[in-house]
Parts: structure tokens; sequence; C-alpha cells
């Protein structure tokens, strides 16, 4: 992939299990890696690797619901490196519940996490890009905000938040030299998919019957989605902005 030699990359729960892959797929085309995660000692296993790839990171604890927090790890990450060239916004939280049974305390954290966390991330990194005349985001949605998806409810419409918004700050900065594109995964194997299938006889029916469901008959791995998303961020598609693409197996199949 083009043009991600030295590029700075903010990428946000870099110690999760998708994060990691992006984290890693990014150093392989020597990328700098900025991990923000809130679990700093995962983002610190994480970045053991990026090191031993010979490229340059550093790990900020960052809640990044919160503006202010979201602001002095931006500033401390472009002071550090000098330049913000990508922004992956990929920490992302559920908890499987019916709607009816949810509670407004369970739909403000996940709102806060899932969509309010993405707008903080943009709010103080897009400056910096407009001032740098470019600069490539790409959001980790899900295809529950696509298709929905029974007991992610609140979180699914997050997710479509995130679509939505990303298109619309895509059309007002196009003419900048900013890309805003989302990639969507399907059910893919990590913590928050565990923890949404649940344990035990449970979660081993939910995970068959998706894996009957997917096309390609098995669920994601975290590896399945890195590579999207560097080629994203990659100067292979400096003409592609506003997009939205699913990686899941052929679950959910759009045009
Ligand atoms: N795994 C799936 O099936 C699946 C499907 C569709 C979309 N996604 C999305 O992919 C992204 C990555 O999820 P994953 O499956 O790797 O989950 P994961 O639980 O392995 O990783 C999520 C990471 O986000 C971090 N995080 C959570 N809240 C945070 C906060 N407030 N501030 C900073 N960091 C925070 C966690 O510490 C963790 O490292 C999420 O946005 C998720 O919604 C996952």
């Amino acid at each position: 992939m083009k043009g991600l030699q030295d590029k700075v990359a903010i990428v946000t729960g870099a110690g999760g299990g998708i994060g990691r892959q992006i984290c890693l797929r990014l150093a392989q085309a020597g990328a700098q890696i900025a991990l923000f995660d809130i679990d700093a000692e995962n983002a610190r296993a994480v970045a053991e690797h990026v090191t031993e790839l010979g490229v340059r990171c550093s790990v900020y604890p960052v809640d990044i619901v919160d503006h202010d927090v979201v602001g002095d790890a931006v500033r401390a990450a472009r002071s550090q490196f000098g330049s913000i060239d990508i922004l992956i916004n990929n920490a992302g939280w559920d908890l499987a519940e019916e709607f009816v049974k949810t509670t407004p305390e369970l739909w403000q954290k996940i709102i806060a996490i899932n969509y309010v966390g993405p707008l903080n991330l943009h709010h103080h990194v897009l400056p910096v890009m407009l001032g740098q005349g470019a600069g490539k985001v790409i959001n980790i949605s899900s295809d529950a905000g696509r298709v929905g998806s029974s007991g992610e409810s609140v979180y699914a419409g997050c997710k479509a938040a995130v679509i939505a918004f990303g298109k619309s700050v895509a059309r007002e900065l196009a003419k900048s030299g900013i890309s805003i594109n989302t990639v969507c995964p399907g059910p893919t194997d990590t913590n928050l998919f565990r923890d949404f299938a649940g344990e035990g006889e449970f979660g081993a029916k939910v995970r068959a019957g998706l894996e009957r469901a997917i096309p390609m008959r098995r669920l994601g791995q975290p590896e399945d989605i890195a590579g999207v998303v560097a080629f994203l961020a990659s100067e292979d598609a400096n003409y592609i902005t506003g997009q939205t693409i699913s990686v899941s197996g052929g679950l959910t199949m759009h045009g």
C-alpha cells in the first residue's frame, strides 16, 4: 500500500482485538502509532509488538468519552510525533440486552462511548488535519448500524449515527484534502463478540448460528478487518471518501 511510511496514526481502542491488528498492519507499512485506550495495560502490550516492527509508537491512556482528556492526548501526540495524518476511531463497547429491559443509564454509556467518543476525536483531530491540508479518518462502525442487531439496539443506533456523521463531515471536508470512510465489521472473534454471544452452551449456539448464516461459514478474525483499514488510510485510497464498507464474510451485501 502506497504512502503509509512515516505517517502518524492515532488508533483508539488500540489494545483491543481489532485495534491491535490495525496497529500492527499500519506499523508493518511503516506508520508511527499513537495508541489511545482506556485500558493502558493492553495498549502497552500492543505497543511492544509495534516497537518490534521498528516504528515509533506511544501509549496514551485516554477515556474517549471525555472531550478535555481527548484534547490533551491529541495535543501530546501531535507534539511528540509532529503531525497527525491518520485517525482510526475504533474503540467501542456494548452490553447485550433486549431494548425494553435496558435503562437510560445504559443508553447514556453506550452513546457516550460509541458516538460521543468518535465526535470528540474528530473535533480535536480535524483542525490539525485542516492545518496540514491532508488527513484520513477511518471510523469502525458495525454491520449492526446498517442492518440492525437484536440485543444491540442502542449500540446499532450509535453505529448508524457514526456512518451518517462521517458522510456529512466527509462532504464538508472533501475539498480540504481530508477523507472520511467507514468500515463495518460483521461478527468478529474478539472479547466484545464473546461478551455479546455469552458463555457456555448458549454462546456456542449463537456462534454456530452465525457461522451457518455467514456465506463464508466463519466468524471474522481481527486480521480480516485490518487490511481494508490500512488501504483506506493509504494513498491508494486518495479518491475515496464518504464510503461504507462491510467486512463480514458476505453476511451483509450492500450495493
Ligand atoms: N467484534 C465484533 O464482532 C464487532 C462487530 C462490529 C463492530 N465492531 C467494532 O469494532 C471495534 C473494535 O471492537 P473489538 O471487537 O476489537 O472489541 P474489544 O473489546 O476487543 O476492543 C475495544 C477496545 O476499546 C477500548 N475502549 C472501550 N471503551 C473505551 C473508552 N471509553 N475510551 C478508550 N478506549 C475504550 C477497550 O479498552 C478495548 O481495548 C468497536 O468499535 C466495535 O464496536 C466489533
